[in-house]
């Protein structure tokens, strides 16, 4: 039977809350489908951080390499600042790894209640997020400092290659769905980056004449998420854009809890990263009430990405399922439930799912 090795890690506040509901998952479909997952867990997080003084080992990286996929929680706590914490660890291994697409879903499911009025047509989302370089470069810093002339200076670094990968990719999800796609751009605000964002976006489309392209200003694109959610189908866009196109499209969907996230390496030359879009959640972290969805719908992407297509579609079916009967429902979805009640309500869905089948 096959085997997969998976790399852990938990990270910080409601990470370490939802990553065992979502292993607790992945280990019954895995005998539900005949697999096995080995999981290795990392402490690597802002904890480590106050013993160590660094969020993962030098070797971190070299270790996290051997596996076959890194299913995270969530990295981020108020004790450490957030550019060392998420520059010591998120950051680095969506690098190292080159997981420049991070394929983030809205979709709303049934059940779940959408804080928009008109919802009828449904909600089902692909964004495409460049997910190596982008406006999230390290190339700047502080000029003048202690100063009255006290700036700071951040180069947004766009390659050709790297800008071309991605839409690439994006094209190939946008001619499996509707044949639409849509780009974020800013090219109106007078930002050399998105010129040539747009350029490259263009000279991409003028190779897949099946595939229908179209760009959208970020800000007005960011409105259409709120006003016309099911007019959009695959959406491509920059690390930063993406970022926050995400969020939105999360709570649209029904909470920042429900969305899942794959940071992939399409070439497999290295792991890809399986986490939610939401983050450690300081402000609802201790309570046992994270809605553990986003992760766990992230570990079925993980378990399409490894090659069980089929356990990853019973995942997703239990959690429809669950959120469809609306008896257990976390507080971020106006229900009383625990992370715990939720995770049993898949747990006892699956079995049921699996068989259905
Ligand atoms: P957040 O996503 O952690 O929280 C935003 C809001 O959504 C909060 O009110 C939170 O309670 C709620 N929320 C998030 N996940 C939820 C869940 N599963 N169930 C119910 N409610 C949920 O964003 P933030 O507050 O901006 O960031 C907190 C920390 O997390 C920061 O340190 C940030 O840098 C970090 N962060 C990490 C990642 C990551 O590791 N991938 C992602 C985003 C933010
Ligand atoms: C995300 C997060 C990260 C990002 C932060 C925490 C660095 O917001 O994964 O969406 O911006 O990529
Ligand atoms: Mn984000």
């Amino acid at each position: 039977t096959a085997r997969y090795s998976v790399a852990v890690l938990p990270g910080d506040g409601i990470g370490q809350e939802v990553v065992p509901a979502a292993i607790e998952v992945v280990e019954a479909v895995a005998s539900l489908h005949g697999f096995t997952v080995d999981f290795r867990e990392y402490p690597w997080s802002c904890a480590y951080y106050q013993q160590h003084g660094v969020m993962m080992p030098s070797d971190g990286l070299a270790l996290l390499a051997r596996h076959d996929a890194i299913l995270l929680g969530a990295v981020g706590d108020p004790s450490v600042p957030d550019h060392v914490s998420l520059w010591g660890l998120l950051v680095p291994i969506r690098r190292a790894f080159d997981q420049y697409v991070n394929l983030r879903p809205a979709v709303l499911l049934p059940g779940v209640r959408s804080p928009l009025r008109d919802t009828g047509a449904g909600i089902d989302i692909l964004v495409v997020r460049e997910n190596s370089e982008g406006e999230y470069s390290q190339v700047g810093g502080r000029m003048f400092p202690g100063t009255p002339h006290e700036a700071a200076v951040q180069q947004a670094v766009f390659s050709r290659r790297g800008t071309e990968r991605v839409i690439e990719y994006a094209v190939e999800q946008a001619r499996r769905r509707s044949g639409r796609l849509t780009s974020a751009t800013k090219s109106n605000g007078i930002i050399h980056s998105m010129t040539f964002w747009d350029e490259v976006f263009r000279d991409v489309m003028d190779r897949h004449p099946d595939v229908s392209g179209r760009l959208v200003h970020v800000d007005a694109l960011a409105a259409r998420f709120v006003s016309h959610p099911h007019e959009l189908d695959v959406v491509v866009g920059s690390n930063l854009f993406g970022d926050i196109l995400t969020d939105i499209g999360a709570v649209v969907v029904g909470s920042m809890g429900m969305a899942p996230s794959a940071n992939l390496n399409p070439e497999r030359t290295a792991p890809s990263m399986f986490e939610p879009v939401h983050g450690s959640a300081p402000d609802i972290a201790g309570r046992g009430t994270a809605n553990p969805v986003g992760q766990i719908w992230s570990a079925a992407l993980m378990l399409e990405h490894l090659g069980e297509p089929e356990a990853g579609e019973t995942v997703l079916g239990a959690v429809r399922r669950v959120l469809e009967d609306g008896e257990v429902r976390t507080p971020d979805l106006s229900g009383t439930a625990t992370t715990r009640d939720m995770t049993d309500a898949v747990l006892g869905a699956l079995r049921s799912v699996a068989v259905a089948r």
